[in-house]
C-alpha cells in the first residue's frame, strides 16, 4: 500500500446535501443499510466534540476499570466508526462492524437524519456527546491540517467561513447539534456536553453509569477519572492516535491530543470575529432550548 504524501486525501461529495468523503457519498447505500443489533452501543457525535474521550470512558466502564484491558487495541479498532471508509486494503468501519462480536459499541459523526434506520428500530443506546461551537471549530481547523484524510482548512478566516456555512466534512454543526437534541426524549439517548464533562467528570461517567445500568466501586471510579485525563490519555498510545503512520495523521504539524480544555477559542478569534460569530451564531440557533457554555 502506498500511503505518502497526499495518496489519502479521499476528495468530497455531498449526501443528502451534508458533506461527506468521496468513498462515504459512494458506498451510502450500504452504510444507510447498516444492521444494527439490539445490544449495540453508539457513541455519536460531531467530529471534535470529545468523541475519543467519550469511547475511553465508555471502554473503561464496560473493562470494569481495567486499563490494561482498554489498551487491547487502538480506538479506532475497539469502536468501529461505523461509516468510515479507506480506500482498500484498508478496512471500512462496515467491515469492522460486522466482525465484531456482540456486544457492540460503535461510533458515529453522521446527523440525526443520516442515521441507519436500523438503530432507531432496534432501540439501540445512544451516547451523543456536545462541545461548544467555537471549541469545535478551533479543534477542528487544527485536526483537518493534520489529518491527511480530510480537505484542507485554508487560513484561519476561511475555516470560519466554512464552518459557519456548514461546508466542512459531516455539514454543519449548528444542525448536527440540534438534530441530535430534538431526539433525545423520543428515543434511547444520553446527550452529553464537553464542558461538564471538564468541569466534573466523576458526575458525568455516574450518568454514563446509570445510562448503561452498570455499578462500580468508588475506587474503580476514581481509575476510570484517572485513565481518562487527557494528561493520561494524551501519552497512551491506544488512545492518541500516534499508532497511525504520519500519511494518514501528522502530529507533528498539530497533535490529536491538542489542548483538551474549554476556552481555547480565545487563543483564536480576535475579537472581531468572535463578534461576528456570535450574531451568526444567535441566528441559527434561535429558538431551540440548546445552550452551551464556551468557558468553565
Ligand atoms: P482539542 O483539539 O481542543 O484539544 P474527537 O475525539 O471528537 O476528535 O475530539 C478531539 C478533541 O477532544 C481534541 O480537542 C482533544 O484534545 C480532546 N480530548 C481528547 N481526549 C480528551 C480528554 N481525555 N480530556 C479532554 N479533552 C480530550
Amino acid at each position: 500500500l502506498h500511503l505518502e504524501g497526499k495518496y489519502l486525501e479521499l476528495g468530497t461529495k455531498e449526501v443528502n446535501g451534508i458533506l461527506m468523503t468521496k468513498l462515504i457519498s459512494d458506498n451510502w447505500d450500504q452504510i444507510w443499510s447498516f444492521q444494527a443489533k439490539p445490544d449495540d452501543l453508539l457513541i455519536a457525535s460531531y467530529p471534535k466534540a470529545g468523541t475519543t474521550w467519550t469511547q475511553e470512558i465508555v471502554d473503561m466502564i464496560q473493562q470494569d476499570g481495567d486499563e490494561l484491558k482498554c489498551q487491547r487495541n487502538t480506538t479506532y479498532e475497539r469502536h468501529p466508526f461505523i461509516e468510515w471508509e479507506m480506500p482498500p486494503p484498508l478496512k471500512s468501519g462496515l467491515d469492522l462492524a460486522k466482525e465484531m462480536p456482540s456486544p457492540r459499541t460503535l461510533k458515529t459523526h453522521l446527523p440525526v437524519q443520516l442515521l441507519p434506520p436500523s438503530f432507531w428500530k432496534e432501540n439501540c443506546k445512544i451516547i451523543y456527546m456536545a462541545r461548544n461551537a467555537k471549541d469545535v471549530l478551533v479543534s477542528y481547523y487544527h485536526f483537518s491540517r493534520m489529518t491527511k484524510t480530510m480537505p484542507e482548512p485554508g487560513t484561519w478566516e476561511e475555516y470560519i467561513e466554512s464552518f459557519k456555512t456548514g461546508k466542512v466534512l459531516w455539514g454543519s454543526w449548528y444542525d448536527h447539534v440540534k438534530g441530535w437534541w430534538d431526539q433525545k426524549d423520543q428515543h434511547r439517548i444520553l446527550y452529553l456536553f464537553y464542558e461538564d464533562m471538564k468541569e466534573d467528570p466523576k458526575r458525568e461517567i455516574r450518568k454514563i453509569l446509570k445510562f448503561l445500568e452498570k455499578e462500580v466501586t468508588e475506587e474503580v471510579l476514581d481509575k476510570i477519572v484517572y485513565h481518562t485525563s487527557f494528561q493520561v490519555m494524551k501519552h497512551n498510545p491506544m488512545a492518541n492516535y500516534t499508532t497511525l503512520p504520519s500519511s494518514i495523521m501528522d502530529h507533528s504539524i498539530s497533535p490529536f491530543m491538542r489542548k483538551g480544555i474549554p476556552g481555547d477559542w480565545k487563543n483564536h478569534f480576535t475579537v472581531a470575529q468572535s463578534e461576528a460569530f456570535d450574531k451568526d451564531y444567535r441566528e441559527k440557533m434561535a429558538g431551540s432550548t440548546l445552550t452551551f457554555r464556551t468557558e468553565i
